[in-house]
């Protein structure tokens, strides 16, 4: 009866009665040594450093806090110097980056920067909990607040105004607005207020709930169980913010080239035969591609760590052979074991005590794909260590990737998941479902990457990811799970991959055309122009739709799906400098546009339009029959990619976008490389076209180059060239230099473009005259550069 009107007959109203929270009271006494701590009335509170701009607290009721932290940190605390200024009201304690103020009567926290500036404070309301030991903070919000980041959800980019669950849930139904938990929790949130950030980062892995709603004053983040426990990041840029937050939570490793590829998947390409048909199409219409996903059905009756051999009768030859073509086998692999005593997976899970067990010692069996299956205990090391070693099957066979899904844990009952009080080992720390259900994804992605790290002998893995936590960057790539075939649904892609970009994670992506339901030829054209550019590119849809490879629906959108997909592998040098970035300092590929222009109120909301990098802005079509759009770009001046026209920004702008153009801007100032096309990333380039749009100051890029598969990047072997271009009157210098020449890529010619050059100038390469220059027609200064 819940989707008729009978929902909301009125005599469903329940009365509205309000918890009842207990306030922290006021502070007894304190003690200053490694940390503070303060005795309050109803609790304890800790403040401990991890940077100058990271200050940790914790809040027990009625006892001391453990200070255990969860899965998500990758970094200890730091002995930072402070000063403690003890006053009759308050205490004042400083770093050279942060202030925090502890009021005694009653006991309430604010932080500032060093310049006094208020960054989170309390009220009325501080930290407080309910007799069933739930835990929440109260922090005043300002009307300049603007909220970003909460990792995976639906709506706007902004979150102010909104309230959010964090549970990993399988959704299938429609993602729509109100739409709460899905696949991944990412308990952290960044704060613009008048052009300055900062950051909140709440580890707790219970079910918690951020709530930005229910008044205009203050926000809350709540726990239903635990210690609140929560990082203040002090900012003051929004990226100072990401790289605080990635900085405690871990940053990727850069991922294999091929990853970045272009990638094809069905649930399922059901048999070898139709994977050899679908190479041999991409082969024939010249279609690059890096990867194929093998889904459910490859398995034998869908257990995991097997091959079906009616369907796939020369598994190993068949991803031998692929690889030759330069094409890597994805295959899927859930956690659920089915329950089959000769099934030597399950028997070894039981035999060695792997799975996930109720406080009586009985394991947990319940229904998905495989029929009535057992969990792995990803929480023991043990367990990790056993699922890692598993992967060996696939690595044998010359798999380098692994697709995690359903990993929430998704169980097929009323719950979605296992039954709460499952008790995880947790290496001798035995902890509940309850508590760490939100880290189950992350701890198998854990076990995977590791597993697939040690035995590719060197080579980079790649895994996908469907649920995670905090620090799941460090181990996945996150695609956002059953969207659907709706243009709704590409136009919430952009939000959310942008959100999940705030929140550390930097390689993400929808299924391209759309999962469930049946995609149309147009919105397979939009999004795979969208796709082209989201961090992670992957076509994938349901058992029973249409088929939605990108020559299903004739020859037009055959025609500028190719485009697209070729026009991501001419980016590909500028993307992999820009998740070498990422790998550096967390920052995302995909970025609002908030993120560059926090003072700039039209980016505070803005959905529809997103940055690669600094400075290309995208700017889909997102409706049907829609060939024209309003783009707003910010103060600047902008090239259009496709025509060179030129716009003056701060301001909106009316493009016409026919049904083969993706609106693509380019910042005056800013360099993009770009490699010939190629049908997979596994073919060396033959030389790297630089496109310079030059401004009136000295415009500057580095190019980063390593060999795209092994881990020699770590061991300096790897390629950064600054090239700097300086415009003025009649000359164009340009200068080269190898900031590290750990490597030497494969082209050996760079094919300089100047954009904006109305006549012929003297071009000098470092200090060197460069005679045979041309002028092509948009005023694009072309010249060669041989090593
Ligand atoms: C889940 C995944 C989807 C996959 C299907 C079958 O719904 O989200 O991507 O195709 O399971 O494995």
């Amino acid at each position: 009866m819940q989707d008729t009107s009978f929902a909301i007959h009125p005599g469903n109203e329940k009365a509205n009665k309000s918890t009842q929270y207990y306030d922290i009271g006021n502070l007894i006494d304190y003690e200053i040594n490694q940390l503070f701590q303060f005795r309050c009335e109803r609790g304890w509170v800790t403040l401990s450093f991890y940077a100058e701009d990271i200050a940790r607290i914790t809040m027990k009721p009625l006892s001391k806090p453990t200070m255990e932290s969860s899965f998500a940190l990758m970094k200890e605390p730091q002995e930072i110097e402070t000063v403690c200024e003890e006053h009759t009201q308050y205490l004042l304690i400083k770093t050279a980056q942060l202030h925090i103020k502890i009021s005694k009567i009653p006991f309430r926290i604010a932080a500032y920067d060093h310049q006094g500036r208020v960054l989170v404070e309390e009220g009325k309301r501080g930290m407080a909990f309910t007799q069933k030991q739930e835990i929440i903070c109260f922090k005043e919000m300002d009307a300049a607040d603007h909220f970003y980041g909460f990792g995976e959800k639906t709506s706007f980019l902004d979150k102010r105004g909104e309230k959010m669950t964090m549970w990993n849930t399988d959704v299938f139904a429609p993602h729509n607005p109100e739409t709460d938990s899905l696949y991944e929790s990412i308990p952290y949130f960044m704060t613009i207020r008048n052009g300055f950030a900062h950051g909140i980062f709440f580890d707790n892995t219970y079910r918690t709930v951020f709530d930005l709603k229910s008044s205009q004053e203050s926000y809350s983040f709540w726990a239903e169980g635990g210690e609140l426990d929560y990082y203040i990041l002090a900012g003051p840029t929004p990226k100072d913010v990401i790289a605080q937050y990635t900085t405690l939570t871990g940053r990727m490793d850069i991922p294999p080239k091929w990853a970045l590829g272009y990638h094809q998947s069905r649930y399922s390409y059901k048999d070898e035969q139709e994977v050899r048909e679908l190479v041999s199409l991409f082969k024939k219409k010249e279609i690059p591609v890096d990867a194929i996903y093998l889904d459910i059905h490859y398995m034998d009756g869908y257990r995991v760590f097997t091959f079906d051999y009616d369907r796939f009768p020369q598994a190993h030859s068949l991803i031998q052979e692929l690889r030759a073509e330069g094409i890597n086998i994805i295959p899927i692999v859930d956690p659920g074991v089915k329950q089959d005593a000769e099934y030597p997976i399950y028997q070894e899970g039981v035999r060695e005590n792997h799975f996930c067990k109720s406080i009586e010692g009985n394991i947990y069996l319940g229904e998905v794909w495989p029929g009535i299956s057992a969990f792995p205990d990803f929480s023991n090391t043990d367990v990790r260590r056993w699922w890692g070693q598993k992967q060996k099957f696939y690595t044998d066979m010359g798999i380098e990737g692994i697709w995690n899904d359903m990993n929430e844990p998704a169980v097929f009952n009323e719950t979605k998941t296992m039954d709460l009080s499952v008790i995880h080992g947790n290496d001798g720390n035995p902890k509940s479902h309850r508590e760490l259900h939100n880290v189950y994804g992350l701890l198998m992605g854990e076990a995977t990457y590791t597993g697939l790290k040690e035995q590719l002998s060197g080579k980079r893995p790649f895994v996908l990811t469907r649920a995670g936590y905090a620090g799941v960057q460090r181990y996945a790539a996150v695609w956002t799970g059953d969207n659907r075939s709706f243009w709704e649904h590409m136009q919430m892609a952009m939000p959310m991959c942008m959100n999940l970009g705030i929140s550390g994670v930097p390689f993400t992506g929808p299924d391209v055309g759309g999962f469930a339901h049946d995609t149309t030829g147009e919105l397979l054209t939009r999004w795979t122009q969208l796709g082209a550019f989201t961090p992670y590119f992957r076509n994938h849809s349901n058992l029973g739709t249409v088929a939605q490879e990108p020559w299903a629906f004739g020859e037009e959108v055959g025609m500028i799906t190719k485009k697209y997909i070729e026009l991501r592998y001419k980016w590909l040098p500028h993307l992999y400098t820009l998740f070498r970035e990422a790998h550096q300092t967390g920052l995302p590929v995909m970025r609002p546009l908030v993120l560059e222009y926090p003072n700039d109120p039209h980016t505070f909301n803005l959905s529809d339009q997103f940055l690669i990098g600094e400075n290309v802005l995208i700017a889909p079509i997102t409706r049907p029959s829609t060939y024209h759009r309003v783009v707003y770009l910010p103060e600047g001046i902008w090239y259009d990619y496709w025509t060179d026209t030129k716009y003056e920004g701060g301001t909106h702008i009316m493009v016409s976008a026919p049904l083969d153009t993706l609106p693509i801007f380019v910042k005056e100032g800013a360099m993009i490389s770009e490699a010939p096309v190629k049908l997979s990333t596994k073919v060396p380039d033959e030389h790297v076209i630089i496109h310079v749009y030059p401004s009136q100051q000295v415009t500057e890029y580095v190019l980063y180059e390593d060999d795209g598969s092994s881990f020699s990047y770590q061991n300096k072997q790897y390629l950064e060239r600054k090239i700097t271009c300086h415009h003025h009157e009649n000359q164009v210098e340009i200068n080269i230099e190898d900031i590290h020449a750990g490597y030497s890529p494969s082209w050996k010619t760079m094919i300089f473009q100047i954009h904006g050059v109305d006549a012929m100038k003297t071009i000098y390469v470092n200090g060197q005259e460069k005679t045979d220059a041309y002028l092509e027609d948009k005023h694009i200064l072309t010249f060669e550069l041989n090593q």
